[in-house]
């Protein structure tokens, strides 16, 4: 019920804040502090992200909570404990979730030795919806408003280190894949979301995956791209704040120069009919884009690249054009 849904909200303000206490000021804490501050992160940006530490006891939040007063089966119901009813984050690092008013409705927690799993959510619920939810957005709104641009990354540890090196305009989605909610809510504050995922296999994917979703809502999208094997995190960490902005953010690709890249994985080019193939596809993707200009300086691009006529290509994007429409 409503009053229900109050009880639990209140009670997750009360934890966000025990937890960063417990972090910042406890002998439990201190592990989990020094594992923060070696990942280079400083007070500032812990204490903004209200950071926390969960001891490694199975009932101490319970107990906790029961001494405030809330009732031990409305918590468990709520979905905050493990289904055996124990503290679910026990020796893990402790991230709020808020939404978009910057209320607290769940918690990440991560590990900092080789517990796994690596990132451990709160449970789905009607309150926490991880489909709806974007890491920081309450924070990041109005640096997002100001620059009508949001950068998107994959974790919340990016979002950390992305805004405390001055872009605080970033948020993550939380380990799930980026839904349709989440880009009709971008949506609403920006023109351009830059897509900063992991230098990896698995980041590709997810940014071709995105780049369409956000299509489809009618964002314009860049892609910065990182070295392979780097996260954003991990690049500022070793090349700072000036490269990032330099190298990966300012020589951000636009998204047929991405999908040009990212289709050539999907076919051999050395063999005839693949490139064919190939060119096929990505005529198709130039006869989305609204601009002509646009489509004319792709389809020179793809000519000069493979030594194709001009002609041809036009020809061939006409007729594909006529599906389009
Ligand atoms: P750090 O290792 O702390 O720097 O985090 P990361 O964000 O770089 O992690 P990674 O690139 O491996 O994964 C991206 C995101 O996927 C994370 O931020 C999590 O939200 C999610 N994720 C990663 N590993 C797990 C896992 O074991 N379980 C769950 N539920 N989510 C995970
Ligand atoms: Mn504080
Ligand atoms: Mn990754
Ligand atoms: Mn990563
Ligand atoms: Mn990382």
């Amino acid at each position: 019920s409503n009053s229900e849904e109050q009880k639990i909200l209140e009670a997750y303000q009360l934890l966000s804040k025990l937890y960063h206490h417990l972090l910042k000021h406890t002998k439990d804490g201190k592990k989990g502090l020094e594992y923060l501050y070696d990942r280079g992160f400083n007070e500032e940006t812990i204490d903004k992200f209200q950071l926390g530490f969960s001891p490694y006891k199975k009932d101490f939040i319970m107990q906790f909570l029961e001494q405030k007063g809330y009732h031990r089966q409305l918590m468990i119901k709520s979905g905050f404990f493990t289904t055996n009813h124990q503290d679910r984050f026990q020796g893990r690092i402790v991230f709020p979730i808020r939404n978009i008013t910057g209320k607290t409705i769940g918690f990440v927690g991560r590990s900092i030795d080789d517990q796994e799993p690596k990132y451990l959510n709160s449970a789905e619920s009607p309150l926490f919806q991880k489909s709806k939810i974007l890491y920081n957005f309450d924070q990041a709104r109005s640096e997002i408003r100001k620059k009508s641009e949001v950068i998107l990354t994959e974790g919340s540890a990016d979002v950390m280190a992305l805004a405390q090196a001055g872009f605080e305009n970033t948020v993550a989605s939380l380990g799930t894949s980026f839904t349709d909610t989440h880009a009709s809510i971008l949506r609403r504050y920006v023109d351009t979301v830059i897509l900063c995922f992991d230098g990896d296999n698995a980041g590709q994917q997810a940014t071709f995956k995105t780049l369409k979703i956000l299509k489809k809502v009618g964002c314009f999208v860049k892609i910065a791209m990182l070295p392979t094997n780097y996260d954003p995190d991990q690049y500022i960490k070793e090349y700072g704040a000036d490269s990032f902005d330099k190298h990966i953010i300012q020589t951000a690709s636009t998204e047929m120069s991405f999908l040009m890249k990212y289709y050539k994985n999907d076919f051999d080019l050395r063999q005839e009919g693949e490139l064919l193939r190939y060119v096929d596809k990505i005529i198709s993707e130039i006869a989305l884009l609204a601009s002509p200009i646009d489509r004319d300086f792709y389809i020179r691009e793809l000519a000069e690249q493979f030594s194709l006529s001009h002609d041809a290509l036009t020809e061939e994007l006409s007729r594909k054009m006529q599906f389009v429409k």
